[in-house]
């Protein structure tokens, strides 16, 4: 058994379509997963219409990035999970790297976008950056899926 020296969180992870269409860094950030402890609770693969691109990204809208992100997001198919780990949002996000892709090449190196982020649109992958948007995120991919149900279920086997 682990001991959780913090709370066990959920967040939601995507590989995104650039990532998704080379089967060896898909299986790769498959397996990056693996190796930092967290443990996959959903997993779905699946692909965006423009609307549902647009309706993740909102927040956004006003952005000069906006259309490129939308069109891209919905450009191919994309594996979503559900990731439990003691600090998972910040631990996913610190696997990924900085957004930027410049910034994760010279700042973190060995970080997914560090390794595999072409550009600022295509970095492989996404991670929810906060519990807010975790919560909303998960249920943006996964509305079948309940949170506090699984917690009363699964936590104490985290102990
Ligand atoms: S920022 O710049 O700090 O506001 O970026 P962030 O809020 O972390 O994420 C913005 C999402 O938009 C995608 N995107 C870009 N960001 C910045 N600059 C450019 N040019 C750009 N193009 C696309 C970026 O990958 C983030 O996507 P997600 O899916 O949230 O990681």
């Amino acid at each position: 058994a682990r001991s959780l020296s913090k709370v066990l969180q959920l967040t939601l992870a995507v590989i995104k379509p650039d990532a998704v269409a080379h089967p060896l860094m898909l299986q790769a950030l498959h397996q990056r997963i693996l190796d930092n402890d967290f443990v996959i609770v959903r997993r779905r693969d699946l692909a965006w219409t423009r609307e549902d691109s647009q309706r993740f990204y909102s927040e956004h809208s006003g952005r000069f990035f906006y259309q490129r992100l939308v069109e891209f997001m919905s450009s191919g198919p994309m594996r979503a999970y559900i990731l439990a780990r003691e600090d998972a949002i910040r631990h996913w996000r610190e696997l990924m790297g900085p957004t930027k892709v410049f910034r994760a090449r010279y700042t973190s190196p060995a970080s997914i976008r560090g390794q595999f982020g072409l550009t600022d649109t295509r970095n492989t992958t996404h991670g929810s950056d906060s519990v807010e948007s975790a919560q909303r995120e998960i249920d943006f991919f996964f509305p079948d899926f309940c949170a506090e149900e699984w917690m009363k279920k699964e936590e104490p086997s985290f102990r």
